[in-house]
């Protein structure tokens, strides 16, 4: 929300008096004075003005989790385990997943508090590419890599996927680059060939790669720097 809304819906201040504060350098956020009232003011800021402080701003939380199989991707579930499960955190209920996966899918996920970080991670506007191993039944046929390339059509969704990059890494393996995550994405690709996917693991997601020394069921914050890539 811009400053000066976040200033004139708390009941102390108008309009005017939010104009006379900004032009008189008298409001801080995160500990810079702020006189332009498009500044951005988000539940993580630090919000004062003069002395006193209107929002102490909670902490955003960021955290690099390498995915089990048999775990589902999600805040809760009546039956299986779920990646939160895995996170000896306090306040999960804020917490959600940037990219989900699959129940046996492995590897990288990411889980934070920031909504904006997480739409800058997956939205396709972004293009950031999501990299999976993939192992399949059949053989990858030569063909696959110009069709991913070009886009596949999904019917229920009714669009046509964006250009994916694959490399062949043997006959029945490869690594695959999306920029999308539509549901089952990965295996619907293969499955236009009728090849199953029979093993999957998410290395990549834009600039952030799996922590190779996180094993399974593991996980830790990321950087300062690895937030800031996103
Ligand atoms: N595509 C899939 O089919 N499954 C995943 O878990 C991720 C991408």
């Amino acid at each position: 929300m811009r400053v000066d809304r976040f200033l004139s819906n708390l009941p102390r201040f108008n309009r005017q008096q939010v104009r006379l504060l900004l032009v008189e350098r008298r409001v801080k956020v995160d500990g810079q004075v702020v006189s332009d009232p498009h500044h951005e003011v988000r539940e993580f800021s630090h919000v004062m003005v003069d002395n006193d402080v209107l929002q102490a701003g909670k902490p955003a939380r960021y955290f690099m989790l390498h995915k089990p199989q048999g775990c589902v991707s999600a805040t809760s579930d009546p039956q299986h385990r779920t990646v939160l499960d895995l996170l000896d955190e306090p306040d999960k209920g804020d917490l959600h997943i940037a990219g989900r996966l699959d129940f046996n899918t492995t590897g990288l996920l990411l889980i934070t508090n920031d909504g904006q970080w997480s739409r800058r991670l997956t939205q396709p506007l972004t293009k950031l590419p999501k990299v999976y191993y993939v192992e399949t039944a059949q053989e990858i046929g030569p063909q696959y890599a110009t069709t991913f390339a070009q886009g596949l059509y999904f019917a229920f969704e009714n669009l046509t996927t964006q250009p994916a990059e694959l490399v062949v890494l043997g006959p029945r393996t490869a690594r695959l680059g999306i920029i999308e995550g539509r549901y089952h994405q990965v295996k619907r690709m293969f499955g236009h060939f009728d090849n199953k996917v029979t093993r999957l693991h998410r290395e990549r997601m834009g600039p952030l790669a799996l922590d190779e020394h996180l094993a399974p069921g593991q996980y830790r914050p990321l950087t300062e720097a690895e937030i800031r890539q996103i």
